[in-house]
């Protein structure tokens, strides 16, 4: 879509259950960022919409790690992500909130649309259910061993050690992490959005309009979905976290209880809300942005949201009316010096952790986020997924910011204040060269290439060419040396004339460059219009190309320097850190998964107890009790009635004759009206699955066990 009449771009929603790292700031954020001030810079009517993800499992669970509620979690995090895009220079037009009530009515509605016209279907299944919390569980509430490689804390939709997607109805052994037992199966009614229904929609808009436009992993994940056979996919959950559901029947709105919106179905409405409150905060009409066709929508995401905002959200809109998105540019995953970036492993630089260490602790520390910008600009992973290491970050820094880009801007500045009297000099036409002519053509093109680039979502080479030019520009000033023609102001009458043309063409070039980098290094940027002296309008993308940015006779500011040297200490101290700090959270992550054990006793209390070898003689299960056995115990000296909680576990028949472990000296106990004499030691695995505890071969019963 060639110039639409409005742009309405968006930035993947992050949960707000805890700090986002640098690769994400790389996949959805930095993109668009520069995308959106490209498209502000040309004047053009676009919103930028971003905000937390406020709902899902990930919240709850994060509560529960750390032992609070799920508000108190996303009071705390969505501020201080916030903030951090902030100082990364991430300009949201809106950073909203999916826990505001203007999202959840947004969402209902949308649901309520949907529902109504019969787009979605009802059906009911069995799902895992926790009696003892008495709720159904989410995937994420489920763990047990993986199918795949036998991982024993895998969760519902994931094994965390092989990265195999997984139904908790393949997990080995499920149990609830919110009562540590089985869950049992229960009947529950859900909404689904009939995938299956679409697949002739979604072949034709993605894999064949869209083939060329969108990137090919964005093409490729919908062609293998596709291929694997749609289907429908419930919208809602039996969740307490949540916009409810909501059904609307003769204009009156019911409640679903116990219902929510499937957090893949409310977050991207997410981005809708978003707007609604963007447009009320600024006098706009929101309407337009998400029904005319004339506007541009673009979703910004990470590789693993490619199948919600390629398929799934795409159907939701054509179904509600809305338009679809005009590309959904979604990167390749950023590792982190040799190994997959996670907050969870400790392997990771998290937005939060960069600001502090390099942005906060010096003066005019905001130019260290447009290094951070930079570098992951230049690495970023479009095409196939890339590597940050610190060496990399440095070298990006030293060698092309500070060498070319910085260096060639204060070159310029000096030599200006040096050979010009401060002031931009006079250009003189008549002694224009190749190499000058050479240098305006490298302006222009270096113009039409980033647009096309920018306009291409292709950043990388957008932002290379920028420096690309700086680079020319060092080459040329090398060639024209008007330090060595200042020394020939006697000799040679063209002197003066040859130092003020390569200064001017010079100067204006810094005002191109100012325009040029200012949507990939915005703090940078302001930087060179301060030192220019000139007003923010300077950096209007229509001005690039020009030669008369910087007016004759005009009197600049001394050089400021926009880059600074970074040092091989300060590389090294990072790499440490991040090693300690993956070594910090292994030894907690064994500390957390090591039980607590019970206080300490002496060998006269343990020695108090009675343990006998006891041979199982007979059987029966206990009337109105599902998970009690009576069984008789043959201890040699006597045969003893014991109660045991197994029937879950044994069957009577099954058990005759086997050897078990009995506390011999228990004071009795009346179970069921069933005096109990004793009781039977039972292992107990991760799952909650019972064992005898035995000899490893028969003995005479009776025997002592100590
Ligand atoms: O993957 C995530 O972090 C999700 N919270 C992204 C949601 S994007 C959109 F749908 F809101
Ligand atoms: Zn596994």
């Amino acid at each position: 879509m060639n110039n639409p009449k409005r742009y309405l771009i968006t930035s993947a929603l992050p949960y707000a259950n805890g700090l986002k790292h640098i690769g994400h700031l790389a996949g959805a954020y930095l993109p668009a960022d520069i995308y959106t001030r490209y498209l502000k810079a040309q004047k053009r009517d676009v919103v930028f919409v971003c905000g937390s993800d406020e709902h899902g499992t990930a919240i709850p669970i994060q509560a529960m790690k750390e032992g609070t509620t799920p508000q108190a979690i996303i009071d705390k995090y969505h501020p201080i992500i916030e903030q951090n895009f902030r100082d990364l220079g991430i300009a949201f037009d809106i950073y909203h909130r999916t826990s505001a009530p203007i999202h959840h009515t947004t969402a209902q509605e949308f649901f309520t649309v949907l529902n109504n016209h019969g787009d979605l279907e009802i059906k009911e299944s069995e799902q895992y259910y926790d009696e003892d919390a008495k709720t159904f569980l989410a995937d994420r509430f489920i763990k047990g061993t993986c199918p795949n490689c036998k991982y024993d804390n895998a969760f519902g939709d994931q094994c965390e050690r092989c990265g195999k997607s997984l139904s908790p109805e393949e997990l080995i052994n499920p149990i609830s992490t919110l009562s540590g037992k089985p869950p049992i199966k229960k009947l529950t009614k859900h909404w689904y959005l009939p995938l299956n229904k679409h697949e002739d929609f979604l072949r034709e808009w993605v894999l064949k309009n869209h083939k060329d436009d969108w990137r090919a992993n964005v093409v490729g994940q919908v062609k293998s979905w596709i291929d694997m056979g749609l289907q429908p996919r419930a919208v809602t959950r039996d969740l307490d976290w949540g916009v409810q559901v909501k059904t609307m029947v003769n204009d009156q709105w019911s409640v679903v209880e116990g219902k929510v919106l499937y957090v893949w179905f409310d977050a991207p409405i997410g981005y809708i809300s978003a707007t609604k409150q963007w447009a009320l905060d600024n006098g706009k009409d929101w309407q337009p942005y998400w029904y005319d066709k004339d506007t541009k929508l673009v979703h910004f995401i990470g590789k693993d949201n490619i199948v919600f905002h390629a398929m799934i959200f795409p159907i939701m809109l054509k179904l509600h009316g809305n338009i679809l998105p005009d590309n959904v540019p979604s990167n390749e995953f950023m590792n982190l010096e040799g190994d997959k970036m996670s907050t969870s492993r400790g392997w990771s630089i998290e937005m939060d952790e960069y600001i502090n260490d390099w942005i906060k602790k010096e003066n005019g520390g905001e130019s260290m986020a447009d290094v951070l910008r930079y570098y992951l600009t230049a690495i970023a992973p479009e095409t196939k997924d890339s590597e940050f290491t610190w060496k990399g970050f440095q070298e990006a820094n030293n060698s092309e910011l500070v060498s070319i880009l910085g260096n060639y801007v204060n070159r310029t500045f000096v030599l200006m204040h040096k050979l010009c009297g401060g002031k931009v000099p006079t250009f003189h036409n008549e002694i224009i060269d190749e190499t000058d002519k050479q240098l305006i053509t490298d302006i222009l093109n270096t113009k039409l290439k980033v647009e096309q680039l920018i306009e291409g979502y292709k950043f990388r080479e957008a932002q290379f060419e920028v420096i690309d030019l700086a680079r020319k520009a060092n080459q040329y000033m090398q060639k024209k040396e008007p330090w060595i023609v200042a020394k020939q102001l006697t000799e040679n009458p063209n002197a003066q004339k040859l130092i003020d043309n390569c200064l001017y063409l010079c100067l204006q070039l810094t005002a191109n460059l100012a325009i040029l980098i200012n949507p990939f290094l915005p703090f940078t940027a302001k930087k060179m219009l301060h030192m220019m002296k000139v007003v923010d309008r300077m950096l209007d993308w229509k001005n690039a190309g020009s030669l008369k940015l910087l007016s004759v006779g005009y009197s600049l500011r001394e050089p400021q320097l926009l880059f600074r040297k970074i040092e091989d200490e300060e590389i090294n101290f990072q790499i440490e850190k991040l090693k300690n700090k993956s070594l910090k959270t292994k030894v907690e992550k064994i500390k957390s998964e090591t039980p607590d054990l019970k206080p300490e006793i002496q060998f006269e209390d343990f020695s108090k107890i009675d343990l006998r070898i006891g041979t199982i003689i007979s059987a029966e299960k206990v009337e109105k009790a599902d998970k009690l056995l009576k069984l008789e115990i043959d201890l040699g000296f006597e045969k003893r009635t014991i109660v045991s909680g197994i029937a879950l576990h044994y069957k009577p028949e099954e058990i005759i004759g086997k050897q078990v472990t009995v506390v011999c000296n228990l004071a009795p106990r009346k179970m069921r009206g069933i005096e109990s004499n004793g009781m039977i030691l039972m292992a107990e695995d991760k799952a909650g699955k019972l064992y005898f505890v035995n000899p490893d071969n028969t003995i005479d019963s009776g025997s002592t066990v100590s």
